[in-house]
């Protein structure tokens, strides 16, 4: 039986990868940085010679957006360099590799989804950096490299906004957020359904290899997702209210269209992500529940 090998297991996406492939009965194995540094070929080489895996999923990352900023370098050792590391292994193993990757690898000005071979135009060093790793994996792999670029992820395991935004209900009487920034919230157990289901494609020469959206269906603004999100708390969307990216300026500069196109799923016989409401709505108890247990800290990382 084929084995799964998911890096960065200590951040917000690995768990929900691990617990859908557990849920398929396939044997997975998670690693966390102490484990395994993705930046360093010995390491993966050691974890690639143990644990043999046929699909290996990438979710490590430098995901500090503004510290990128500053750090650009050693963002890209980890965005970068890390999924190149990762990348030979893979050819030489002859394993599949899903990458996950950003919309930040976009200039995110446009005014239409954008399609999977739209051309990229990162911002911020963050983008860049990740822009690295997606050729890394594509130029390596040109046949079993696969690129997933996702956005405004959340889920029960990390910090993010949504948990972010039902801690300060608790104790904010208004609230001002941004309302000229779009783009598709999404959760990670979603985002994780399609990463195993594109590796099953994949293993079964059912899912080519290439550049793949794993985002929500719809968009928004973070003013209507919070007033989505303040309803599903029970309280009144009114004390939401609109306001620009100018009253919040940022080290990195934030896109203000980041929505994705979805068309590249046709081909692969797999559906987009449902809609952002519809999978907030099936998340949130758990958000909450996390959030009110309070075991995670509140940081600025995406
Ligand atoms: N969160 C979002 O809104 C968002 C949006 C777009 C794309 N993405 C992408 O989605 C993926 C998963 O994100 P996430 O939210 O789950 O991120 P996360 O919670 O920050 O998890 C990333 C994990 O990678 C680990 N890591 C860092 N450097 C490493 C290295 N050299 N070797 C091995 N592991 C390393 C981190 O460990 P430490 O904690 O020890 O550093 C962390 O546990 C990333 O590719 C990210 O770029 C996320």
């Amino acid at each position: 039986m084929s084995v799964w090998l998911v890096t960065g297991a200590g951040g917000m996406l690995a768990p929900d990868v691990l617990e859908r492939l557990a849920a398929d009965g396939i044997q997975a194995v998670g690693r966390g940085r102490a484990d395994l540094d993705i930046t360093d070929p010995e390491s993966v080489r050691a974890a690639m010679a143990e644990h043999r895996p046929a699909v290996v999923v990438n979710c490590a990352a430098w995901t500090d957006v503004d510290g990128a900023e500053t750090q650009e370098e050693a963002a890209l050792a980890v965005n970068g360099t890390g999924p190149r590391v990762l990348a030979e292994a893979c050819k030489e193993a002859g394993a599949v590799l899903l990458h996950v990757s950003t919309d930040y690898v976009f200039a995110g000005d446009g005014t239409k989804p954008y399609a999977e071979d739209a051309p990229t135009g990162p911002r911020s060093a963050y983008g860049r950096t990740k822009l690295a790793g997606e050729g890394a994996v594509l130029d390596l792999l040109p046949d079993t490299g696969h690129v997933v670029r996702t956005a405004w992820l959340y889920g029960a395991g990390g910090p993010n906004f949504v948990r972010t935004m039902i801690k300060l209900e608790a104790v904010k009487d208004t609230l001002d957020v941004v309302d000229d920034q779009r783009g598709q919230p999404t959760w990670t157990a979603d985002l994780a359904d399609r990463l195993v289901r594109l590796g099953q494609g994949a293993l079964a020469g059912t899912v080519k290899a290439g550049v793949h959206h794993g985002t929500s269906s719809g968009e928004t603004t973070w003013f209507e997702f919070t007033r989505e999100i303040f309803r599903l708390l029970g309280a009144d969307p009114e004390r939401v209210r609109p306001t620009t990216s100018a009253a919040f300026v940022r080290p990195a500069p934030r896109p203000s269209y980041s929505v994705l196109g979805h068309e590249g799923w046709r081909a692969t016989g797999i559906e987009p992500i449902r809609d952002w409401r519809e999978a907030l709505a099936e998340a949130f108890p758990s958000l909450v529940a996390a959030e009110r247990g309070n075991d995670t800290p509140d940081t600025t990382r995406r």
